[in-house]
């Protein structure tokens, strides 16, 4: 999800840039606080955290939208 909304960030285009391209920017930096506590919460459960790309694609949802589509979200 951090790399979709990043990459959101980086290539939403349109009349609504401005306003979706610091609302995209705004989740990525949450997304990336947050990241080392949800990590520290699975490993206190007793599973390893995904550490590489390669972890991290097998575990994505095979829906995911790819980050080109980004200008045809609209804002709420
Ligand atoms: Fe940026």
């Amino acid at each position: 999800m951090y790399a979709q909304i990043h990459g959101y960030h980086w290539n939403v285009e349109g009349p609504n840039f401005r306003q979706l391209h610091a609302t995209f920017e705004e989740q990525y930096q949450n997304l990336w606080a947050a990241l080392d506590e949800i990590a520290e919460r699975i490993r206190s459960q007793g599973a390893y955290a995904p550490g590489s790309v390669a972890d991290l694609m097998a575990l994505a949802a095979p829906e995911d939208t790819p980050a080109q589509l980004a200008h045809e979200i609209s804002p709420n």
